[in-house]
């Protein structure tokens, strides 16, 4: 039998948390036959929802979970974990200046990174989830500098997911039937949702969806904006930010980093940026990669349109403001 992994869930009380726990528990992320043992973090606040969650889990009998840890001392949380996925922060409530969510944001992953830094497993592998997602994982880079920057990701998948969703009604097929869309950029409303390189299985064979989907209108519009305003969409609609299509894209995410992307499909991963495609080095950017052994790789060598290189270079300038609001925030 596999030796447990430990999988910290920062922000365990919250919404997501909530969906993403017991998902992680019957192996969902980490597969039917990969044991876990769950840290949960939340704040002092929150600690008694925090154990109600834990006794859940426990009445849940999940086969797989081998121990669960429920604490607010980020030290606890994060001693001996090989993935962490963190998902707690500050939201921004009414009336605040983003200056002071993002100032709130960066001591919260200043602090976590040293924790991470110096109580996680060797080789530890980080997903942000909690907004802003790219620029907290930039922050958790630069105050955890033993730990690989191929380790510290964020979380864009949700994204693509949205994306895949999209041509997958417009066309209707079934999801599993389309890939390789791409997120570029940031997880925000400037992000860029790609389809000139995505493909559709077809009776006749693979095809790529602009062939499909003859409407440039949509493809250069509605599908567009829909997918970067979703996260509105569903609040408006319950009262209440996406939980489930997060929490199962954080598995996504985690179990495609770990097993590897299927051959011929690509995915979409906030990652440190190496100046590929001529995005700015040293942003936690949105790109297409590929994962064989633990290890992403950025899909090299597409070839990207006049309107899409305006459309990387807008969400790029948002980063590189977000970068330097980050910055003013820590002197
Ligand atoms: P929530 O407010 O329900 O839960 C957040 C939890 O984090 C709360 O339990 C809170 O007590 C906890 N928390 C706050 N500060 C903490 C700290 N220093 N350490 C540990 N825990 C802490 O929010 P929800 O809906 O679960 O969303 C979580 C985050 O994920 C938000 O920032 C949200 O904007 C973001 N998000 C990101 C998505 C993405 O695709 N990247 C998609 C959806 C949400």
């Amino acid at each position: 039998a596999k030796e447990p992994v430990r999988v910290l869930v920062t922000g365990a009380a919250g919404q997501i948390g909530y969906a993403l726990v017991p998902m992680i528990a019957r192996g969902v992320m980490l597969g039917p036959d990969q044991p876990v043992i769950l840290h949960m973090l939340d704040i002092p606040p929150a600690a008694e929802s925090l154990n109600g969650v834990k006794m859940e889990l426990v009445d849940a009998a999940f086969p797989l979970l081998k121990g669960v840890v429920a604490t607010t001392d980020v030290v606890e949380a994060c001693t001996g974990v090989s993935i962490a996925v963190m998902v707690g922060g500050f939201p921004r409530k009414e009336g605040m200046e983003r200056k002071d969510v993002m100032s709130k944001n960066v001591a919260i992953y200043k602090s976590q990174a040293s924790a991470l830094e110096s109580y996680a497993a060797a080789n530890c592998k980080v997903l942000v989830v909690a907004n802003p997602a790219n620029t907290n994982a930039l922050i958790l880079k630069e105050f955890a500098p033993s730990i690989s920057v191929k380790n510290i990701t964020c979380l864009t998948r949700l994204d693509h997911n949205r994306a895949l969703g999209q041509v997958s009604e417009r066309l209707n097929v079934p999801v599993s039937d389309v890939k390789n869309v791409i997120i570029w950029g940031n997880h925000s409303p400037t992000q860029y949702p790609d389809v000139n390189h995505a493909i559709v299985k077809t009776p006749a064979g693979e095809m790529p969806v602009r062939e499909l989907v003859a409407i440039d209108e949509w493809l250069h519009g509605e599908f567009i904006t829909t997918v970067q305003q979703r996260g509105a969409a569903i609040i408006k609609a319950r009262k209440l930010s996406s939980a489930l299509s997060a929490a199962s894209s954080a598995c996504d995410h985690i179990r495609d980093w770990v097993l590897g992307t299927p051959e011929g499909t690509w995915v979409s991963m906030g990652v440190y940026s190496d100046g590929s495609y001529n995005v700015p080095a040293g942003l936690i950017y949105s790109f297409p990669v590929t994962c064989c052994n633990g290890v992403w790789t950025i899909v090299q060598g597409l070839p990207i349109d006049d309107l899409s290189r305006k459309k990387l270079d807008l969400t790029a300038e948002e980063l590189t403001e977000e970068k330097a609001l980050a910055y003013s925030c820590l002197s």
